[in-house]
């Protein structure tokens, strides 16, 4: 048996010393393994990825390998560069590092699945005519909910407090839930609200899930939370009689055919949920948090939407109406350039010779990951947005009130000067859905409600830092609000 263990404890010795013997070679991007042998960087990435990121950016610029975990990730920081990574699906994989996060996350494993197919099914349902559809089905499921809100008080006119967090998040994903999973309200099915506690609870160990660090007892609370959500879930998109969106029917079907069986299709509903209802929310929160601590933005915003609301729904219904919103979409943009923090990650499937913008050359080797990170340029990169902290509601706004869209560094003009939504091949799907449902969100609550803070001095909370790199960052505490129900709705 003393034998055994000591062969492991070998074996394991013997692993770390030889994964960290890796050296640099001329024609590749600086190397830093840190000083913990196998673990590199893991801690530091892990606790606050943009503080880590920054600093060895300024030890090594633009581009710089760290092992992390074992695994070798480069990360690249000039966004004059990012078409070469975004651009090459071929040499710089998409799938293979989603599929690793899919079986940690969701416990999922699809071997025989067709992404393209599903993508392209995806594509089709979130644009056009089946948008228009889905928008209008998001709109009604958000006035239901405001409106069952305001039937739940005694009193109508009283003052109700609540978190901006918390309430953003609820009634959007509650929204979502039903608008794509579900259908109805009051079916005697199950309460959206349950879905989204439990969604909650999964949400906050979703980030010790992906880096495979839970402790013994959130281990036993993530399974039993998702146990949970399979549950909840299993009914979502079977059958033209369960409500759902045509999409979620289509995909469903699409497993079915694949041969996926009960129990993994479940595991997928629990997936789209994430894809589908994880960052709306929280990038509502943001916005709604920045517009109630600038009094400035917030009136510009309120003066876009008086006016759509004031012209005659008879020549155009609201929905069409709320397209042109130049003013919102710029504060969203700021909201989503100050707190949109995904890593767009790629596996490196063969070896890659990296073109950067400035004529440099870097040679990637096949099996290591790289590693955009939009958040800190372009997006907080002061060379690019002046007084890169501040939110300015109007940045993406020129002079006549049209879009934005010129900005520069080192003289060149940016293809990329935000990417909250990724870019490129696998760019977000569901950006447009998404940014009607935000809008329409914001819309209702400041037509249907008085909203405030309870305290009108209070300041942004702070964000939580373990969640850089999982998309829309969320806060570490909250903003106590204050609301009431208009009299006139
Ligand atoms: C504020 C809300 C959202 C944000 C900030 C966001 C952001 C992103 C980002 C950054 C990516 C790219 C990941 C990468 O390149 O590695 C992505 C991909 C994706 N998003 Fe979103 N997303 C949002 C909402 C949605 C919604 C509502 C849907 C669906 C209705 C959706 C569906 C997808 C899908 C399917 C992909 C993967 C595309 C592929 O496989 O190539 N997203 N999203």
């Amino acid at each position: 048996m003393i034998w055994t263990i000591l062969l492991f404890v070998l074996g394991i010795i013997l692993f770390i010393i030889f994964s960290s013997k890796r050296s640099r070679s001329e024609s590749e991007p600086p190397l830093d393994k840190g000083v913990i042998p196998w673990l590199g960087h893991a801690l530091e990435f892990g606790r606050d990825a943009a503080k880590f990121v920054t600093r060895m950016k300024m030890k090594h610029g633009d581009i710089f390998t760290v092992q992390v975990a074992g695994r070798y990730v480069t990360v690249l920081l000039d966004p004059c560069s990012y078409n070469a990574v975004l651009e090459d699906p071929l040499s710089l994989d998409f799938t293979r590092y989603a599929q690793v996060l899919m079986d940690r996350i969701f416990s999922l494993q699809l071997p025989h699945h067709n992404p393209a197919v599903e993508k392209a099914m995806m594509k089709q349902q979130f644009s056009g005519k089946s948008l228009a559809c889905l928008s209008s089905t998001m709109h009604q499921k958000l006035q239901c909910l405001l409106l069952q809100a305001q039937r739940a008080r005694h009193n109508r006119t009283d003052w109700n407090t609540d978190r901006l967090f918390s309430f953003s998040y609820s009634l959007l994903f509650r929204a979502g839930y039903l608008t794509l999973f579900r259908g109805e309200l009051n079916n005697n099915q199950t309460d959206p609200s349950d879905v989204y506690d439990e969604y909650r609870k999964f949400d906050n160990l979703l980030t010790k899930l992906a880096r495979t660090t839970l402790k013994p007892e959130e281990k036993r609370t993530a399974q039993c939370v998702r146990q949970r959500l399979w549950e909840l879930l299993a009914p979502a998109g079977l059958g033209e009689g369960s409500g759902a969106s045509q999409w979620l029917r289509s995909y469903r079907h699409l497993l079915q055919e694949e041969g996926v069986d009960e129990e993994t299709q479940r595991r997928a509903m629990l997936l789209q949920l994430w894809a589908t209802q994880g960052n709306v929310g929280p990038a509502a929160f943001w916005l709604l948090a920045f517009l109630l601590t600038n009094p400035e933005a917030m009136k510009a915003v309120r003066r876009e939407f008086s006016s759509i609301s004031e012209q005659d729904s008879a020549q155009c219904p609201l929905l069409d109406r709320l397209h042109h919103t130049p003013v919102f979409d710029s504060a969203l943009e700021e909201a989503l350039r100050l707190t949109a923090a995904p890593f767009i990650t790629r596996e490196v499937v063969q070896p890659k010779t990296l073109h950067l913008a400035d004529g440099k050359e870097y040679q990637l080797r096949r099996g290591d990951r790289l590693c955009l990170f939009p958040f800190i340029s372009p997006q907080m990169d002061p060379e690019i947005h002046l007084e890169p902290q501040r939110f300015k509601y109007d940045r993406f706004l020129n002079q006549d009130g049209s879009a934005k869209t010129d900005f520069f560094k080192g003289g060149r003009r940016l293809k990329y000067y935000t990417m909250p939504w990724g870019a490129g091949t696998n760019g977000c799907v569901g950006k447009h859905f998404a940014i009607g449902s935000i809008r329409q969100f914001v819309y209702l609550v400041l037509f249907h409600l008085e909203l405030e803070l309870c305290d009108p001095e209070a300041q942004m909370p702070e964000v939580n830092t373990s969640r850089y790199g999982f998309g829309v960052l969320q806060p570490e505490g909250d903003l106590a609000i204050r609301y009431r129900f208009r009299h006139s709705h």
